[in-house]
């Protein structure tokens, strides 16, 4: 199903970057699947209203977000600290002998949670991958396997009564009809409560032409703007907004009840700079397109050359984001004969749609490439310090935007 208007406000859609064909991103299947693998279209829109960027088309949410969801929250250092920065804040701030209840959304296998249940926080997470919800689980977590919406919200109030926070991290922009979760954010959330989201930031995505942050589990790509007009249509108000190194730049968005708190400067300052940097403008668009063009054009080069002058290039990190990359650029087994991964799930799969075997982090070195295409870019520092021998020992990082470049 194609949108021709706006999901959040009915405004006009203008399409304005076509990825292609593509599978759906987190579909590591064995070889005997890879033929059933569903494809859509991968394109984006702008809303000439509300300013929110959309994809055209979208995935049933079942066929992303089911038992067996591969990604694992804890499978990175960076993620675990910051699952554990943002508990110790929620720590923080929870006024001593009064009961809180924090929900949150996404809870993956409880990389946050985990610190809530220590602290001895009333909390639930709500996640239908219940898969990672079982690890949860098994650490004391409280968590829902099911999707969040008004219904299920209805559910937890009843059951547990109403949330002093909402939290949900990279979840948020992965679901089309917010409206559902907003009206369950109404439901849920106490009258002074507060919803606190965080996801990748099209501004950063657009300065550093992070294109491979647009896949199917993106259906928004915020920006400060976008999210203000969002709150404002369901009864709610943006009160700040926070700039976090997270995913190659996400931002953390307070939201509450319209008229209860006075908005930050920072909200005001956003807008100022998004204005300027035209995230709501088509041309800005158009300017986008021509450089992801520029580096698939630059990376499939460099990638024959390679192989035409006998090097071995493998890529490192089977990322959802690799899915968008690879199957936009036509790369597949004859020009990167595998991926390696640290997630058990994904090994001795196969990379949807470019059908790459995804092999576990030892094969790297045993041995080492000439080159590693690094798809897990958003990790570098703890992957390049992980595997400091590989360049000591004359190997070469290849990264793709917002240029394709060796490191
Ligand atoms: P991530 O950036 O977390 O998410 P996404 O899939 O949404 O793009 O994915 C990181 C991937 O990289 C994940 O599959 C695990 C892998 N990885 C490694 O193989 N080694 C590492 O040291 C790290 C940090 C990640
Ligand atoms: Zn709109």
């Amino acid at each position: 199903m194609t949108e021709q208007s706006c999901r959040l406000c009915k405004g006009e859609l203008r399409e304005v970057l076509d990825l292609g064909r593509q599978p759906i991103s987190n579909a590591f299947v064995r070889a005997e699947d890879a033929a059933k693998v569903p494809f859509f279209r991968l394109a984006i829109g702008l809303c000439n209203s509300c300013a929110m960027v959309q994809q055209l088309d979208e995935v049933p949410p079942n066929q992303m977000f089911h038992a067996e969801y591969p990604y694992r929250a804890s499978g990175s250092a960076l993620i675990r600290k910051h699952g554990a920065d943002v508990a110790e804040r929620i720590i923080q701030t929870c006024p001593r002998g009064h009961d809180r209840f924090v929900v949150e959304v996404g809870s993956n296998d409880g990389v946050m949670l985990k610190r809530l249940t220590d602290a001895g926080i009333r909390h639930l997470g709500v996640d239908p991958a219940a898969v990672a919800a079982d690890v949860a689980q098994t650490s004391g977590v409280n968590v829902w396997k099911e999707f969040f919406n008004a219904s299920t919200a209805t559910r937890i109030r009843d059951e547990h009564g109403p949330a002093h926070l909402i939290y949900s991290a990279n979840t948020i922009s992965h679901i089309s009809y917010l409206d559902s979760i907003f009206l369950g954010v109404d439901i849920l959330l106490a009258p002074d409560g507060l919803f606190v989201f965080e996801d990748r930031y099209l501004g950063d995505i657009v300065n550093c032409v992070y294109f491979d942050q647009i896949y199917d589990e993106h259906i928004y790509l915020f920006s400060v703007r976008s999210v203000q007009a969002m709150a404002a249509q369901f009864g709610f108000e943006l009160i700040d907004a926070e700039h976090l190194p997270l995913h190659g730049g996400s931002i953390r968005y307070t939201v509450a009840r319209a008229g209860t708190s006075k908005p930050t400067a920072a909200v005001a300052e956003f807008l100022v700079r998004e204005s300027a940097q035209g995230l709501a403008e088509e041309a800005t668009f158009v300017e986008f397109s021509a450089a992801v063009d520029h580096i698939r054009t630059d990376l499939v080069s460099l990638l024959r050359d390679l192989r035409a002058d006998g090097r071995r290039v493998v890529g490192y990190g089977a990322t959802s984001r690799s899915a968008t990359v690879m199957n936009y650029c036509g790369i597949g087994p004859e020009l990167l004969p595998m991926v390696c991964d640290s997630t058990p799930e994904k090994q001795g799969c196969l990379t949807p749609g470019t059908k790459i075997p995804v092999c576990p982090p030892e094969s790297f070195s045993n041995p080492y490439p000439d080159y590693a295409l690094l798809f897990a870019w958003n990790h570098a520092e703890e992957i390049m310090a992980k595997e400091r021998l590989f360049h000591e020992s004359g190997g070469r990082w290849i990264l793709y935007a917002p240029k394709v470049h060796l490191a």
